[in-house]
Formats: structure tokens, sequence, C-alpha cells
């Protein structure tokens, strides 16, 4: 049987070496001890944007690109979305098995209970400018729990985290509610407990003077879909920050902060945004030839298209395509909806696109629906971090529990000077203080 290892020779120095491989992968650190001499630090290896290296072992999520495959803790993402509520998916994806109706009954009572916000942190909120975007006032607001509840400072005690996890989970939908409502001027509508998850989001979202909202339940399990199809996604830009603030034992309030902070921008969770700006842009389905000849002429990108693992259709655009219908039957169809569909005909047959295996990802569609049920684009991005906390949590807590993690600290190649003297401020060049004096 072949042997599970590498062999190196290097030809600096005509030694040779022996690394093993596990999993397909094999470990940096094994390269350190091919050196060139004695005072020589060790091989490294240079990989920009981290496009061929692992950085952790995980057993939450599988994307597998080039077949269009996802799935979380083994079940495919298409079951998930048919059969289960997204606060299953959430137990799910921190246990890392699906609930028991006694299990899922006390993690929904839980996050439940965690749903209202301090009234400081309300007034907090109420200080932003009217037009402030509404990612960023989320992103202040989930940092500035981290004042409220500064036992979350303990990593270490599992229950303390777990207690933390249900206590995110479920403030971030009334967060992401408010920053709504402060963007429109309307008092916030406290969270009632009566309602499932995605029914009492819409209740803090959209409830006006009536004693009780009554979510569409086609619209409330549109949107439960839409918040398991972006529940996690393995080692993306956001979860890499979640990993990477949460390897110096940062609380979980002030991770999730900076993961969504990095979710904010429009490669990654902004994209959706983008995307209906460009629909506007392009305005008519006619336009879409002229806008994708633009595109392939390198001025400016077709958002919502592209992926750094999906070389093949997203999974999930495809659920979201299907979830669009739903919501599509009740509210009417957005008019955007023609030009994108013609947008992703056109582009999955021309050439440009082919070769460089760019598919609709999951954003290309769940503007469109954002924007059907009512939602401005400064608020997708929220809508889209409100699910991806339970990925960025189930993440932090595993890597809290791996022994092999420390604190995230890449190395770098210097490019800079070597050794200078600093020169007075008179000697330097471009220096006028002499004559002026
Ligand atoms: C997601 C994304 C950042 C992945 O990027 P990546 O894996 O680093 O791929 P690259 O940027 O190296 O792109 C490879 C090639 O495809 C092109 N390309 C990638 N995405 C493109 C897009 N959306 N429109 C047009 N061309 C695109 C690049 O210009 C590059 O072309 P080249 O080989 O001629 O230089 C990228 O596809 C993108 O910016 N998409 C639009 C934003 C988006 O929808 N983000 C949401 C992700 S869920």
């Amino acid at each position: 049987m072949a042997k599970e290892a590498l062999k190196i020779v290097d030809q600096r120095t005509d030694m040779e070496y022996e690394v093993p491989v596990h999993k397909g992968t094999i470990r940096a650190r094994d390269l350190r001890q091919i050196k060139s001499g004695p005072d020589d630090f060790g091989l490294m290896t240079y990989d920009p944007s981290f496009m061929n290296t692992a950085s952790c072992r995980s057993a939450i999520t599988f994307a597998d690109g080039e077949r269009g495959i996802l799935r979380y803790r083994g079940y495919p993402i298409e079951q998930l979305a048919e059969k289960c509520t997204f606060l299953e998916v959430a137990y799910l994806i921190v246990h890392g098995e699906l609930p028991n109706e006694q299990q899922l009954k006390s993690w929904v009572n839980e996050i439940t209970f965690h749903s209202m916000l301090h009234e400081t942190t309300k007034k907090f909120l109420e200080g932003f400018r009217y037009d402030a975007h509404p990612m960023g006032m989320f992103i202040s607001t989930v940092a500035a729990l981290s004042t409220v509840h500064p036992e979350a400072r303990d990593v270490h005690d599992p229950a303390n985290r777990l207690r933390q996890i249900h206590r995110l989970i479920g403030k971030v939908p009334t967060i992401a509610a408010y920053t709504y409502r402060h963007s429109r001027g309307m008092p916030y509508v406290y969270p009632d407990s009566d309602l499932g998850y995605c029914e009492n989001f819409m209740n803090m979202l959209w409830r006006l003077a009536e004693p009780k909202y009554h979510a569409n339940p086609a619209l409330s399990r549109a949107l439960d879909i839409l918040f398991i199809l972006h529940a996690d996604h393995e080692q993306n830009c956001s979860t890499n920050v979640m990993r990477a603030v949460g390897s110096s034992q940062t609380d979980p309030y002030l991770c999730v902060a900076a993961a969504a902070a990095a979710l904010s921008g429009p490669l990654h969770g902004g994209a959706n945004e983008e995307v209906v700006k460009l629909l506007d842009e392009i305005g008519s389905k006619d336009r879409v030839p002229a806008y994708i000849e633009q595109v392939k002429a390198g001025h400016g990108k077709l958002m919502g298209f592209g992926h750094r693992v999906y070389k093949h259709y997203d999974p999930r655009a495809r659920i979201i395509r299907w979830a669009a219908e739903q919501v599509f039957a009740t509210t009417g169809k957005n008019p955007k909806l023609e030009i994108a569909l013609e947008l992703e005909r056109i582009a999955l047959e021309d050439e440009y696109f082919i070769k460089r295996k760019l598919y609709p990802n999951v954003e290309f569609y769940s503007g469109i629906i954002y924007q059907a049920l009512g939602f401005k684009p400064d608020m997708f991005t929220v809508l889209f971090a409100i699910p991806r906390t339970v990925g960025w949590l189930a993440q932090w807590k595993e890597m809290l529990e791996d022994p092999e993690q420390k604190t995230a600290r890449p190395r770098q190649i210097y490019t800079g000077h070597a050794q200078r003297d600093v020169v007075p401020m008179e000697q330097r060049a471009g220096t006028t203080l002499a004559a002026e004096r």
C-alpha cells in the first residue's frame, strides 16, 4: 500500500525529508525542519488570502464547491430547508445533532427568554443618527452587549459559553428589528414570547397599532428557509474573523461584532445589497446583454456571481429561487426578478462565465426576496447576520474546545528596509524648516 507521506528533496542542501500526509494535507509546521543552514528560520508557506490553507479541523459544515454540495453536520441543506425550522437547524449546528422534542422545546425557551434587550441598550440604539446604516448600528450594538454581560469574558466555562450563545441567538433579531424601526423613526416593539423566531422578528419589524401581530405564514416560512440557508458556510471571511478574534479569548459579543464587520463588505454579505443596486442600474431586461459585455470588458463585476468555493451552481441559490416563488405568490412579483433571470440565462451561456466557473451564488436572489418582503437594500446584510450568528458561535465554540488551536497569528515575508538609522529632521530630504527659521 502507498505510504501516506511526502518526500521532499531540498536542492539547496541535497537533504531529503519525509512529511506525513493526512486527509490530503501536510502540516505547515513539518516544513520548518527544512533549513538552508543553521541560521535559517526554516521553510514557510506563502498563501495570501488563504487560498490553499486549512486553518482548523471542523465537523460543522461540509461544502464541496465542485459538486455543488452543502451539508450541516452531514445533513444535506435541501433536506434541512424542507423538513426543519431554523431553530432546529441552529441546535444542530451548535450541538452537532438534531434535537429531540424535549431538547428543542428547552432550546427554543432559552432563546426566546433571552430575546429582550436591556433598556440601556435600547437607549444606546436611540443615539444613532436617523440615517445611520443599519449594519453599522447592528455591529456597534452587538459590541455594546459586551458591556452589559461582562461575565461573558469567561470563555472557558462551557455553561457560561452556552448562556451567551442563547443570548446572542435570542437578541440579534431584536437588535436587527430595532435598527430597522430606528431608520424609519418608528417606536421599537418589544419581543413577543408567544411567537416563533421568525414571526417574532416580523412582529418587531412591522407591528403597528394592532394588539397582536399575525405574520403571514408563507412569508415567515420563506424567511425561516432563508435563515437556514445562511446559518453557516464553513471558513468564509467572517467566520475566519470570528475564530481569529476569539482565539485571543475575546468575549463572544465582540467576536460576533468583528465577524459582522467582515460580513458587511460588498464582496461578502454586502453582495446582496450590491445585486439590487446592479439590477436597478440595468433597469430593464433588454439592457442585460450590454451590461454583460461591460462586465466582460473589465468594467465592474456581476455581483451575486462567483464564489471562492463553489465552482458550480451554489446549492443555496437553487433553494432560494424556489423560496422566491413562494414569496412572490403572496407579495406579487418583484419586477427585478425578470432582469435577474435574464442575467443568469445569458451569463450561464457565455464563454467568459463558463470558463471562470462563475455561477449565481446565494446572494443573487436573496436581495430580490428581501425587497419583496418590504426591506430596503441597506437592511439586507443585517438579515444575513441574524442566522450567520449561529454559525459564528458554533465555530467559536468548536475553536475554543480544540486543544490544537492557539492565538491566530500568521507569519509574514518581510519586504521592507534592512536596519537603518534615524536622521535628524533638518537633514531629511524635503525639509524646509532651516530655511523658514
Ligand atoms: C466571490 C468572489 C470574491 C470570489 O472571488 P475569487 O475566488 O477570489 O475569484 P477571483 O476574484 O480570483 O476571480 C477569478 C476570475 O473570475 C472573474 N470574476 C470573479 N467574480 C466575478 C464576477 N462576479 N463578475 C465578473 N467576473 C468575475 C475575475 O475577474 C477573475 O477573472 P480573471 O481570471 O480574468 O482575472 C468573486 O467571485 C466576487 O467578487 N463575486 C462578486 C461578489 C459576490 O457576489 N460575493 C458574494 C459571495 S457569496
